[in-house]
Formats: C-alpha cells, structure tokens, sequence
C-alpha cells in the first residue's frame, strides 16, 4: 500500500542543494538538467555533478553552456559534464535531443523556464510559457521514457512554483485564443501544468520504477525576473503582502530540486510537490505557501496527458 503521509526531511528554506546532496554517491549515474546555464540551474548541475554524477547541461544557449560546464568542473573536479543543445519551445529540438540521448539516464530535472514574457506565440500558435514550461518537458520526457525506464528507479523533478496558485489549466482556453493575453495568468497554468504532470507521470510509470515529483524553488532572483521591472516586482510582493520576502541564493534556490532528484528519504515517493526541501501541505487561503487542490487532482492531470499528446500531435 502507498504510503500517504507527508514526507518530512531534516532540511529548511536555509538548506543549500551541497548540504542536501552531502552522503549521497551519484557515481555512474545520469543526469540531464534543462536550462543549466543559468540560475537554479547552474547551482542544481552543480551539486549533482559534485555528487560524482555525469551531467548534461540541455541549453538553448551553448556558449553560456559551455561557460558553465567549464566552470562546473573547476569548481567540482568532476569533468563528466557535457553541454546538448535543447530548445523547448522547438519540437523538432526537442526531438533532437531524444534521438540523440543513448543509454540510460538517472535524473530529468525538468528546470528550463520563461516567466510572465508578453504575448508571444511558438509558430504552431501554442502560448510561449505553456509550450516552452509544460509542452516542451512534456516532449523531452515521454521521448526520453525508454532510457528512463533503462536506469531502474529513474526520478524526474518537475520544477514548478508557488505562482501555480495563480491558475489552474484552463482546458477551455490554454492558449488565450478567446480570453485575453495575462502574463501571470498564463506562468500560473503553466506551472500547474508543471504538477499535474508529476501526477500523471507517477502513476503512467510506477511500473518502470519511475518516480516523478514537482517543487517550488523559493524566490531567487535571477534572469527568470528579465520581463519584471523593478518597480511591478516590488509592488507585486507588496500587494501579496510578502514585500519582506527574503530571498533565497542560486544554491538554497536548487536545494528541493536536489532533493526530490537524489533524498533517499523520497524513495517510491512519487506525484507530490514540495517546497523549502520538504512536502507541501495543502494551500491555505491568503498564503503564497502549500499546493492547490487543482495541481493535485487526478482527473485534469489524466486529460492534460491526453491533451499534450493531441497537441504535439497535430
Ligand atoms: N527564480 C525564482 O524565484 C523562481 C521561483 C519559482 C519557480 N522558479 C522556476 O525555477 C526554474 C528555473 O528558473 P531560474 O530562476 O533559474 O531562471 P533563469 O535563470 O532564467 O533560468 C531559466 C533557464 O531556462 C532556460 N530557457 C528558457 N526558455 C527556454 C527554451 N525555450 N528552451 C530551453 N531553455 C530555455 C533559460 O535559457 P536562456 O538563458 O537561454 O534564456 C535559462 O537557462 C524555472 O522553471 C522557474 O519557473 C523560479
């Protein structure tokens, strides 16, 4: 029997992703880590690669690419760090980076993001955010499943966010074709769309050993903010009545994402969305903490499978 209790770990909002990763041997293991070079990202392919894991850094971006994974292997003595050229928001990039993939692969930290970018549109028409955070993951993967399922307990970390609490998958409307265009709005669905697929993917692939878990990094600044000014930003935080929010560094930032990709204590644990390195209770009205009972619900989480496949499809 599944065993439902919330899962707590000795780690805080304080914890760095190299004090979360401490005992644990990623040596011969695979990692693939989208949008690596840069932000939680970088600090993420760190830890991991500190950990003896050989790590992929999938970036749209391979010069900064490079930069990274240079520095990533100063910085860890670890010198199994490779750069992939991985564009989300293409379908053919996508499929590059799959047919490309051989052998087993460990980890798929699903990382990569765009936030509250204006109105923009992928040539298929699909809404940036949905299809660069939701679409795009989704492809890499369902395309990677086979070498997931190779590892033998593979994990997949879903990177979501509180800002999830903003929307839930409006399955009416993804793509604001008939409501109009809101740059929350449309992260905030995306980054549902981020936990319902830990939900579906959980349960499609228990079989295969396959865990796949979503998180909330915490507030870092880093280039995600590029389409914030300033002053929205402040005024935001104060409006949620969180304008004394501390800020977490890169390294607390990729500390969940560590743990739900490598804590023994997550073991079989699947479909679940953590934040400040442990399991997230339930949304509180008038928070910015705890998960929405939509992100979690089983049923839009079966049809946004079924919805991602017909999209890429078409
Ligand atoms: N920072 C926060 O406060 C915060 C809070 C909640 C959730 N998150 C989540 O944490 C994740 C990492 O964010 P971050 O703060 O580290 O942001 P970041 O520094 O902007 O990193 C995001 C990465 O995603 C890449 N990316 C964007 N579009 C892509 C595409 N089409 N194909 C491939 N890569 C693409 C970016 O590449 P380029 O460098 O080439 O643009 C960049 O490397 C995101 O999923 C975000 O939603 C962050």
């Amino acid at each position: 029997m599944t065993d439902t209790r919330r899962i707590t770990t000795p780690f805080t909002a304080q914890s760095t992703a190299a004090e979360v990763v401490e005992g644990v041997d990623l040596t011969g293991r695979r990692v693939v880590v989208t949008g690596g070079a840069s932000g939680i990202g970088v600090e993420t392919a760190r830890a991991l690669a500190g950990a003896g894991a050989e790590v992929t850094l999938a970036v749209r971006n391979l010069e900064a690419g490079e930069r990274t994974a240079e520095d990533i292997v100063a910085t860890t003595g670890n010198k199994q760090v490779l750069v992939a050229p991985l564009d989300l928001a293409d379908r053919a990039s996508v499929a590059a980076f799959v047919a490309a993939w051989d052998g087993p692969l460990h980890i798929l930290v699903n990382n990569a993001g765009v936030m509250a970018s204006p109105e923009t549109r992928t040539p298929e028409g699909w809404e940036l955010q949905f299809a660069t955070n939701h679409l795009g993951h989704f492809a890499l993967a369902t395309g990677l499943h086979p070498a997931l399922a190779a590892a033998g307990g593979a994990r997949v970390v879903s990177v979501s966010s509180s800002a999830h609490l903003r929307s839930p998958v409006v399955f009416g409307d993804i793509h604001f074709r008939e409501r109009a265009y809101e740059p929350w709005l449309a992260y905030g669905q995306s980054k549902t769309a981020n936990v319902l697929f830990a939900v579906e993917a959980s349960k499609r692939w228990a079989a295969d050993g396959i865990t796949v878990n979503a998180l909330m990094p915490g507030g870092i600044r880093t280039n995600l903010q590029r389409h914030v000014a300033e002053e929205d930003l402040q005024a935001m935080l104060r409006q949620s009545g969180a304008a004394g929010v501390v800020w977490k560094t890169p390294e607390q930032g990729a500390a969940t994402s560590v743990l739900v990709a490598t804590s023994p204590l997550l073991d079989g644990v699947g479909g679940r969305y953590f934040e400040d390195c442990n399991e997230a209770g339930p949304h509180q009205e008038g928070t910015r903490r705890g998960v929405a009972s939509y992100a979690l619900d089983p049923e839009a989480a079966a049809l946004l499978w079924q919805v991602s496949i017909d999209t890429l499809a078409a």
